[in-house]
Protein backbone atom coordinates (compact mmCIF):
# COMPACT_ATOMS: atom_id res chain seq x y z
CA UNK A 1 0.00 0.00 0.00
CA UNK A 2 1.59 3.17 -1.15
CA UNK A 3 -1.07 5.58 0.65
CA UNK A 4 -3.70 5.25 2.84
CA UNK A 5 -7.21 6.79 1.18
CA UNK A 6 -9.44 8.10 3.54
CA UNK A 7 -13.30 9.01 3.19
CA UNK A 8 -14.64 11.26 5.71
CA UNK A 9 -18.21 10.53 6.98
CA UNK A 10 -20.17 13.49 8.27
CA UNK A 11 -18.56 16.97 7.54
CA UNK A 12 -19.42 19.27 10.22
CA UNK A 13 -17.60 21.18 12.27
CA UNK A 14 -15.26 18.06 13.80
CA UNK A 15 -15.31 16.06 10.13
CA UNK A 16 -14.36 19.51 8.18
CA UNK A 17 -11.21 19.51 9.98
CA UNK A 18 -10.82 15.95 9.49
CA UNK A 19 -10.79 16.72 5.39
CA UNK A 20 -8.67 19.44 6.16
CA UNK A 21 -6.02 17.88 7.95
CA UNK A 22 -5.86 14.50 5.19
CA UNK A 23 -6.01 16.98 2.49
CA UNK A 24 -2.90 18.52 3.80
CA UNK A 25 -1.02 15.68 4.20
CA UNK A 26 -1.97 14.80 0.66
CA UNK A 27 -0.24 17.92 -0.51
CA UNK A 28 2.39 17.54 1.53
CA UNK A 29 3.10 13.99 -0.01
CA UNK A 30 2.40 12.16 3.79
CA UNK A 31 0.63 8.61 2.14
CA UNK A 32 -2.80 10.33 2.94
CA UNK A 33 -5.55 11.18 0.31
CA UNK A 34 -9.20 12.82 1.46
CA UNK A 35 -10.62 10.36 -1.21
CA UNK A 36 -14.53 11.33 -0.35
CA UNK A 37 -16.78 13.08 1.78
CA UNK A 38 -20.16 11.87 3.37
CA UNK A 39 -22.95 13.89 4.94
CA UNK A 40 -27.21 13.32 5.13
CA UNK A 41 -27.10 17.36 4.69
CA UNK A 42 -26.51 17.43 0.80
CA UNK A 43 -25.70 21.07 1.50
CA UNK A 44 -22.87 20.58 3.70
CA UNK A 45 -21.84 17.51 1.47
CA UNK A 46 -21.46 19.45 -1.41
CA UNK A 47 -19.57 22.36 0.29
CA UNK A 48 -16.76 20.27 1.38
CA UNK A 49 -16.79 18.05 -1.87
CA UNK A 50 -16.44 21.67 -3.60
CA UNK A 51 -13.76 22.83 -1.24
CA UNK A 52 -11.49 19.75 -1.08
CA UNK A 53 -12.24 18.40 -5.08
CA UNK A 54 -13.77 15.12 -3.69
CA UNK A 55 -17.03 13.53 -4.67
CA UNK A 56 -19.42 13.54 -2.32
CA UNK A 57 -22.21 10.84 -1.11
CA UNK A 58 -25.21 11.07 0.98
CA UNK A 59 -25.10 7.58 2.33
CA UNK A 60 -22.45 6.37 4.60
CA UNK A 61 -23.23 2.73 3.08
CA UNK A 62 -22.34 4.13 -0.42
CA UNK A 63 -19.25 5.99 0.58
CA UNK A 64 -18.13 2.58 1.96
CA UNK A 65 -19.32 0.30 -0.43
CA UNK A 66 -17.64 2.90 -3.48
CA UNK A 67 -14.00 1.26 -3.35
CA UNK A 68 -12.51 4.70 -3.27
CA UNK A 69 -11.50 4.45 0.13
CA UNK A 70 -9.21 2.29 2.48
CA UNK A 71 -10.74 3.40 5.67
CA UNK A 72 -13.47 6.00 7.31
CA UNK A 73 -13.04 8.98 9.50
CA UNK A 74 -16.30 8.54 11.84
CA UNK A 75 -17.14 12.47 12.89
CA UNK A 76 -21.48 12.30 12.91
CA UNK A 77 -23.41 12.63 16.22
CA UNK A 78 -22.20 10.31 18.37
CA UNK A 79 -25.38 7.54 18.69
CA UNK A 80 -24.02 6.93 14.41
CA UNK A 81 -20.78 5.76 15.84
CA UNK A 82 -21.26 2.28 16.16
CA UNK A 83 -23.64 1.82 13.34
CA UNK A 84 -20.80 3.20 10.80
CA UNK A 85 -18.24 1.62 11.92
CA UNK A 86 -19.64 -1.83 12.11
CA UNK A 87 -20.74 -1.41 8.86
CA UNK A 88 -16.70 -0.44 7.68
CA UNK A 89 -15.35 -2.84 9.86
CA UNK A 90 -17.69 -5.50 7.70
CA UNK A 91 -16.69 -4.01 4.58
CA UNK A 92 -12.70 -4.20 5.29
CA UNK A 93 -12.30 -1.03 6.26
CA UNK A 94 -10.38 0.80 9.18
CA UNK A 95 -12.17 2.97 11.25
CA UNK A 96 -10.84 6.25 12.99
CA UNK A 97 -13.73 7.22 15.15
CA UNK A 98 -14.55 10.63 16.85
CA UNK A 99 -14.94 10.44 20.47
CA UNK A 100 -17.35 9.17 22.30
CA UNK A 101 -17.05 5.52 20.47
CA UNK A 102 -20.38 5.04 20.98
CA UNK A 103 -23.34 6.56 23.38
CA UNK A 104 -23.99 2.80 25.20
CA UNK A 105 -21.93 0.24 26.69
CA UNK A 106 -23.64 -2.50 24.39
CA UNK A 107 -22.58 -0.17 21.19
CA UNK A 108 -19.19 0.58 22.31
CA UNK A 109 -18.78 -3.62 22.46
CA UNK A 110 -20.66 -4.19 19.31
CA UNK A 111 -17.96 -2.00 17.54
CA UNK A 112 -15.36 -3.27 19.39
CA UNK A 113 -16.59 -6.85 18.26
CA UNK A 114 -16.88 -5.64 15.22
CA UNK A 115 -13.12 -4.55 14.67
CA UNK A 116 -11.73 -7.43 16.47
CA UNK A 117 -13.35 -9.74 13.95
CA UNK A 118 -12.51 -7.92 10.94
CA UNK A 119 -8.79 -7.14 11.85
CA UNK A 120 -8.61 -3.92 10.65
CA UNK A 121 -7.34 -0.62 12.80
CA UNK A 122 -9.30 0.64 15.04
CA UNK A 123 -8.74 4.35 16.30
CA UNK A 124 -10.20 6.72 18.39
CA UNK A 125 -9.72 10.63 18.26
CA UNK A 126 -8.31 10.64 22.05
CA UNK A 127 -5.87 13.57 20.86
CA UNK A 128 -5.28 14.49 24.26
CA UNK A 129 -3.13 11.20 25.13
CA UNK A 130 -0.44 12.12 22.62
CA UNK A 131 0.52 15.71 25.03
CA UNK A 132 3.29 15.77 26.94
CA UNK A 133 1.54 16.28 30.19
CA UNK A 134 -0.62 12.80 30.02
CA UNK A 135 2.32 10.99 28.67
CA UNK A 136 5.25 11.82 31.42
CA UNK A 137 2.17 11.58 33.96
CA UNK A 138 1.75 7.88 32.77
CA UNK A 139 5.31 7.29 33.10
CA UNK A 140 5.49 8.98 36.64
CA UNK A 141 2.44 6.42 37.46
CA UNK A 142 3.67 3.48 35.59
CA UNK A 143 7.09 3.41 37.06
CA UNK A 144 5.64 3.00 40.64
CA UNK A 145 6.99 6.17 41.87
CA UNK A 146 4.27 7.40 43.92
CA UNK A 147 2.97 3.99 44.27
CA UNK A 148 -0.19 2.11 44.37
CA UNK A 149 -3.22 5.21 44.00
CA UNK A 150 -5.18 5.75 46.79
CA UNK A 151 -6.82 8.76 45.98
CA UNK A 152 -8.01 10.37 42.97
CA UNK A 153 -9.27 13.90 41.59
CA UNK A 154 -10.22 15.26 38.69
CA UNK A 155 -12.12 18.95 37.89
CA UNK A 156 -12.83 19.67 34.57
CA UNK A 157 -14.33 22.42 33.96
CA UNK A 158 -15.72 23.28 30.34
CA UNK A 159 -17.73 26.64 29.12
CA UNK A 160 -20.42 26.54 26.53
CA UNK A 161 -23.05 29.15 25.64
CA UNK A 162 -26.91 28.47 25.23
CA UNK A 163 -25.86 29.03 21.21
CA UNK A 164 -23.60 26.13 21.27
CA UNK A 165 -26.20 24.24 22.49
CA UNK A 166 -28.55 25.78 20.09
CA UNK A 167 -26.52 25.24 17.59
CA UNK A 168 -27.24 21.86 16.17
CA UNK A 169 -31.01 20.04 16.33
CA UNK A 170 -29.34 16.92 17.77
CA UNK A 171 -27.02 18.65 20.33
CA UNK A 172 -28.25 18.04 24.40
CA UNK A 173 -31.18 16.21 23.38
CA UNK A 174 -31.66 12.42 24.70
CA UNK A 175 -32.64 11.39 21.17
CA UNK A 176 -29.79 13.13 19.53
CA UNK A 177 -26.96 12.98 21.79
CA UNK A 178 -27.46 10.59 24.84
CA UNK A 179 -26.43 13.12 27.42
CA UNK A 180 -24.53 16.48 27.84
CA UNK A 181 -20.83 17.16 28.86
CA UNK A 182 -19.82 13.79 29.93
CA UNK A 183 -20.83 12.57 26.58
CA UNK A 184 -19.66 15.18 24.61
CA UNK A 185 -16.78 17.47 26.11
CA UNK A 186 -15.82 15.16 29.06
CA UNK A 187 -15.06 11.98 27.23
CA UNK A 188 -11.11 13.28 26.47
CA UNK A 189 -10.46 14.20 30.14
CA UNK A 190 -12.29 11.16 31.77
CA UNK A 191 -10.21 8.68 28.80
CA UNK A 192 -7.05 10.25 30.79
CA UNK A 193 -7.97 10.14 33.79
CA UNK A 194 -8.68 6.54 33.71
CA UNK A 195 -5.47 6.22 31.36
CA UNK A 196 -3.36 7.33 34.35
CA UNK A 197 -5.19 6.69 37.81
CA UNK A 198 -7.52 3.35 36.28
CA UNK A 199 -10.90 2.97 35.82
CA UNK A 200 -12.89 2.87 38.94
CA UNK A 201 -15.38 0.07 40.08
CA UNK A 202 -18.26 1.81 41.32
CA UNK A 203 -19.59 5.25 40.96
CA UNK A 204 -22.57 7.63 42.70
CA UNK A 205 -23.29 10.42 41.28
CA UNK A 206 -25.39 13.62 40.63
CA UNK A 207 -25.95 15.09 37.38
CA UNK A 208 -28.13 18.39 36.17
CA UNK A 209 -29.12 20.54 33.93
CA UNK A 210 -27.88 23.92 35.99
CA UNK A 211 -27.91 27.08 33.68
CA UNK A 212 -28.87 25.89 30.47
CA UNK A 213 -31.94 25.05 28.82
CA UNK A 214 -31.51 21.79 27.81
CA UNK A 215 -32.74 17.91 28.31
CA UNK A 216 -29.56 16.51 29.53
CA UNK A 217 -26.39 16.92 32.16
CA UNK A 218 -24.04 20.31 31.69
CA UNK A 219 -23.09 19.65 35.75
CA UNK A 220 -21.90 16.60 36.92
CA UNK A 221 -20.43 15.30 40.46
CA UNK A 222 -19.40 11.83 41.26
CA UNK A 223 -17.65 9.24 44.04
CA UNK A 224 -15.82 6.97 42.79
CA UNK A 225 -14.49 3.83 44.70
CA UNK A 226 -11.85 1.70 42.95
CA UNK A 227 -11.00 -2.41 42.80
CA UNK A 228 -8.25 -1.70 46.08
CA UNK A 229 -10.71 0.54 48.30
CA UNK A 230 -9.25 4.02 47.02
CA UNK A 231 -11.60 6.31 46.55
CA UNK A 232 -12.04 10.05 44.07
CA UNK A 233 -13.82 12.73 43.61
CA UNK A 234 -15.11 13.90 39.84
CA UNK A 235 -16.56 16.60 38.37
CA UNK A 236 -17.16 18.71 35.18
CA UNK A 237 -19.77 21.27 34.02
CA UNK A 238 -19.98 23.35 30.64
CA UNK A 239 -21.08 26.06 33.38
CA UNK A 240 -17.42 27.29 34.42
CA UNK A 241 -15.25 29.26 31.99
CA UNK A 242 -12.25 27.03 31.50
CA UNK A 243 -9.79 26.14 33.42
CA UNK A 244 -7.28 24.78 34.79
CA UNK A 245 -8.41 21.37 34.63
CA UNK A 246 -7.11 19.77 38.00
CA UNK A 247 -6.00 15.91 38.88
CA UNK A 248 -4.71 14.66 41.56
CA UNK A 249 -3.64 10.65 42.03
CA UNK A 250 -2.26 10.12 45.66
CA UNK A 251 -0.58 7.08 46.24
CA UNK A 252 1.34 5.46 48.89
CA UNK A 253 4.66 6.49 48.45
CA UNK A 254 3.86 10.09 46.80
CA UNK A 255 1.32 12.25 44.84
CA UNK A 256 1.26 13.90 41.32
CA UNK A 257 -0.89 17.12 40.88
CA UNK A 258 -1.69 18.16 37.35
CA UNK A 259 -2.89 22.04 36.80
CA UNK A 260 -3.07 22.06 33.05
CA UNK A 261 0.19 21.68 31.96
CA UNK A 262 1.83 22.24 35.82
CA UNK A 263 2.83 19.18 36.89
CA UNK A 264 4.16 18.77 40.75
CA UNK A 265 5.45 15.55 41.93
CA UNK A 266 5.23 15.32 46.24
CA UNK A 267 7.78 12.31 47.42
CA UNK A 268 7.64 10.96 50.51
CA UNK A 269 10.16 9.56 52.50
CA UNK A 270 8.00 6.92 53.65
CA UNK A 271 4.84 5.05 51.96
CA UNK A 272 2.29 5.96 54.30
CA UNK A 273 0.73 2.44 55.13
CA UNK A 274 4.46 2.02 56.88
CA UNK A 275 4.81 5.20 58.47
CA UNK A 276 1.26 5.46 59.80
CA UNK A 277 2.09 1.89 61.99
CA UNK A 278 5.74 2.85 63.02
CA UNK A 279 5.84 6.29 64.25
CA UNK A 280 4.33 6.53 67.38
CA UNK A 281 4.83 10.24 68.29
CA UNK A 282 1.53 11.58 68.11
CA UNK A 283 2.13 14.52 65.46
CA UNK A 284 4.90 13.10 63.60
CA UNK A 285 5.03 13.86 60.26
CA UNK A 286 7.10 12.73 57.09
CA UNK A 287 8.96 14.42 54.94
CA UNK A 288 7.75 15.31 51.35
CA UNK A 289 10.09 16.67 48.82
CA UNK A 290 8.28 18.79 46.15
CA UNK A 291 9.49 18.36 42.47
CA UNK A 292 8.16 20.70 39.54
CA UNK A 293 8.29 18.35 36.52
CA UNK A 294 7.92 19.54 32.71
CA UNK A 295 6.15 17.43 30.69
CA UNK A 296 8.11 17.55 27.76
CA UNK A 297 6.48 18.13 24.21
CA UNK A 298 4.77 15.12 23.61
CA UNK A 299 4.33 13.49 20.71
CA UNK A 300 4.31 15.50 17.60
CA UNK A 301 2.52 13.24 15.52
CA UNK A 302 -0.56 13.26 14.91
CA UNK A 303 -3.56 10.98 15.56
CA UNK A 304 -4.31 10.55 11.83
CA UNK A 305 -0.74 10.11 11.20
CA UNK A 306 -0.60 7.44 14.12
CA UNK A 307 -3.44 5.82 11.84
CA UNK A 308 -1.92 5.88 8.59
CA UNK A 309 1.09 4.22 10.19
CA UNK A 310 -0.96 1.69 12.35
CA UNK A 311 -1.98 0.57 9.23
CA UNK A 312 0.72 0.87 7.13
CA UNK A 313 3.20 -0.65 9.35
CA UNK A 314 1.23 -2.47 11.90
CA UNK A 315 2.38 1.28 14.40
CA UNK A 316 0.78 0.52 17.76
CA UNK A 317 -1.85 3.18 18.55
CA UNK A 318 -1.21 5.67 21.01
CA UNK A 319 -5.35 6.34 21.12
CA UNK A 320 -6.52 2.14 20.33
CA UNK A 321 -10.20 1.97 19.69
CA UNK A 322 -10.91 -0.63 21.70
CA UNK A 323 -10.39 1.72 24.72
CA UNK A 324 -12.82 3.97 23.93
CA UNK A 325 -14.82 2.14 25.47
CA UNK A 326 -13.67 3.63 29.33
CA UNK A 327 -14.74 6.49 28.87
CA UNK A 328 -18.40 5.33 27.87
CA UNK A 329 -18.34 3.13 30.99
CA UNK A 330 -17.53 6.00 33.34
CA UNK A 331 -20.38 8.57 31.95
CA UNK A 332 -23.05 5.38 31.54
CA UNK A 333 -22.63 4.85 35.35
CA UNK A 334 -22.87 8.72 35.82
CA UNK A 335 -25.73 8.98 34.12
CA UNK A 336 -27.36 5.83 35.72
CA UNK A 337 -26.30 6.69 39.20
CA UNK A 338 -27.79 10.02 38.51
CA UNK A 339 -31.43 9.05 37.30
CA UNK A 340 -31.72 6.07 39.48
CA UNK A 341 -30.11 8.02 42.71
CA UNK A 342 -28.08 4.42 43.17
CA UNK A 343 -24.09 3.86 43.26
CA UNK A 344 -23.60 1.88 40.33
CA UNK A 345 -20.87 -1.39 39.72
CA UNK A 346 -19.02 -0.81 36.51
CA UNK A 347 -19.55 -2.91 34.23
CA UNK A 348 -22.61 -0.75 33.81
CA UNK A 349 -25.15 -3.31 33.34
CA UNK A 350 -26.14 -3.00 29.76
CA UNK A 351 -29.90 -3.56 29.56
CA UNK A 352 -30.44 -1.21 32.15
CA UNK A 353 -28.56 1.41 30.84
CA UNK A 354 -30.14 0.52 26.83
CA UNK A 355 -33.87 0.87 28.79
CA UNK A 356 -32.66 3.90 30.64
CA UNK A 357 -31.87 5.84 26.90
CA UNK A 358 -34.85 4.12 25.01
CA UNK A 359 -37.00 5.94 28.14
CA UNK A 360 -35.31 8.86 28.05
CA UNK A 361 -34.91 9.24 24.14
CA UNK A 362 -39.10 8.91 23.92
CA UNK A 363 -38.75 11.97 26.41
CA UNK A 364 -37.19 14.53 23.80
CA UNK A 365 -38.56 17.54 22.14
CA UNK A 366 -38.26 19.25 18.81
CA UNK A 367 -35.92 21.84 19.56
CA UNK A 368 -36.89 24.79 19.21
CA UNK A 369 -34.72 28.04 18.38
CA UNK A 370 -31.86 26.37 16.38
CA UNK A 371 -29.72 28.22 14.26
CA UNK A 372 -27.50 25.36 12.82
CA UNK A 373 -23.75 26.20 12.61
CA UNK A 374 -21.35 23.75 12.05
CA UNK A 375 -17.93 25.11 13.56
CA UNK A 376 -15.84 23.13 15.84
CA UNK A 377 -14.04 24.01 19.05
CA UNK A 378 -11.27 25.97 18.24
CA UNK A 379 -9.18 24.33 20.92
CA UNK A 380 -9.68 20.97 19.52
CA UNK A 381 -6.59 19.41 18.47
CA UNK A 382 -6.76 17.11 15.89
N1 LIG B 1 -12.05 15.02 19.14
C1 LIG B 1 -12.51 16.24 19.33
O1 LIG B 1 -11.82 17.11 19.87
C2 LIG B 1 -13.90 16.59 18.86
C3 LIG B 1 -14.29 17.94 18.75
C4 LIG B 1 -15.58 18.21 18.27
C5 LIG B 1 -16.46 17.17 17.96
N2 LIG B 1 -16.05 15.88 18.12
C6 LIG B 1 -16.98 14.77 17.81
O2 LIG B 1 -17.31 14.78 16.43
C7 LIG B 1 -18.67 14.37 16.24
C8 LIG B 1 -19.39 15.42 15.42
O3 LIG B 1 -19.44 16.63 16.14
P1 LIG B 1 -19.49 18.04 15.39
O4 LIG B 1 -19.31 19.06 16.43
O5 LIG B 1 -18.58 18.02 14.22
O6 LIG B 1 -21.03 18.05 14.88
P2 LIG B 1 -21.66 18.81 13.63
O7 LIG B 1 -23.11 18.89 13.86
O8 LIG B 1 -20.89 20.06 13.35
O9 LIG B 1 -21.37 17.80 12.42
C9 LIG B 1 -21.97 16.52 12.33
C10 LIG B 1 -22.28 16.26 10.84
O10 LIG B 1 -22.71 14.92 10.70
C11 LIG B 1 -23.76 14.89 9.74
N3 LIG B 1 -24.52 13.66 9.94
C12 LIG B 1 -25.47 13.38 10.86
N4 LIG B 1 -25.87 12.11 10.75
C13 LIG B 1 -25.17 11.56 9.73
C14 LIG B 1 -25.16 10.28 9.13
N5 LIG B 1 -25.94 9.29 9.56
N6 LIG B 1 -24.34 10.07 8.07
C15 LIG B 1 -23.54 11.06 7.61
N7 LIG B 1 -23.51 12.31 8.13
C16 LIG B 1 -24.32 12.54 9.19
C17 LIG B 1 -24.53 16.17 10.03
O11 LIG B 1 -25.34 16.55 8.92
C18 LIG B 1 -23.40 17.15 10.30
O12 LIG B 1 -22.96 17.82 9.14
C19 LIG B 1 -19.26 14.15 17.64
O13 LIG B 1 -19.27 12.78 17.96
C20 LIG B 1 -18.31 14.91 18.56
O14 LIG B 1 -18.22 14.35 19.85
C21 LIG B 1 -14.80 15.58 18.55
Amino acid sequence: MKKVRIGVIGVGGMGGGHCNRAKTFQNENKQVELACVCDIDEKVARERSEKFGVKYFLDYKKLIDSGMCDAVVVATPHWFHPEISIYAFKKGLHVLCEKPIAVTGSGAQKIIAAAKKSGKVFGVNFQRRLEGVTMKAKEIIDSGEIGEITRTLCIDPWYRTQSYYDSGTWRATWAGEGGGVLCNQAPHTIDMFVYLGGMPVKIEARTRAKIHKIEVEDEVQASLEYANGAWGCYYTSTCEPFGPLHFEFAGEKGKLVIREKEMTLYRYSHPVNEHVKKYNKMFASMEVKKEIVEPGPGISKSIMENFRDAIMKGEKLYAPGVEGINAVEFFNACILSSHTNKPVKIPVPRKTYDQLMEKLKKTSKKKEAVKVQRVTDPKAML
